[in-house]
């Protein structure tokens, strides 16, 4: 991964945000929320600290991590792409889509390319079906696709 996450710095990042929590009640929430923040992800290190902090279970905070869609137990990639296969994108195409890029970009869902560029995610509908199907690159959002829009839009990355 070309970026340092598990910094001393973040580390104490992390520190400070339990420490904020700390006697709040529901305090995983938010610390993992600031977690995910921080470090991009929240592998097991980041984990096991909160879990000393908060004095929570591992299998709790691992449960809670591995439900959530917003966790990732991994670094995302720079650009994460996300092929919503709600009903609506479903019906029109999205496996299609996400097939192609795939084959572009060599990754499996879930999974970001080796050098940290791409993550591939599948996601539930985004609330935009009237451009299904519909995918999202960060903050950018493109609809009505078809499968051989897919390179062109990688290339602008
Ligand atoms: S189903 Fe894809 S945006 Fe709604």
């Amino acid at each position: 991964m070309a970026k340092k996450i598990f910094t001393e710095e973040n580390f104490a990042k992390l520190d400070e945000v339990i420490q904020k929590y700390k006697d709040t009640k529901g305090a995983l929430m938010p610390v993992l929320n600031d977690a995910q923040k921080i470090f991009g992800c929240v592998p097991l290190e980041v984990q096991k600290k909160i879990s000393e902090g908060l004095n929570i279970p591992m299998a709790e905070i691992y449960g809670v991590v591995t439900f959530y869609a917003q966790f990732s137990l991994e670094p995302k990639g720079e650009y994460v792409i996300g092929v919503c296969l709600g009903t609506a994108c479903y019906v029109k195409g999205a496996q299609k889509i996400i097939d192609r890029i795939k084959e572009e970009i060599n990754v499996e869902v879930g999974k970001t390319s080796p050098d940290g560029k791409f993550t591939l995610e599948a996601t539930r509908c985004i609330g935009a079906c009237g451009l299904a199907p519909v995918l999202t690159v960060n903050e950018d959002v493109y609809g009505r696709l078809v499968e051989s829009d897919v390179p062109g839009i990688l290339e602008k990355y």
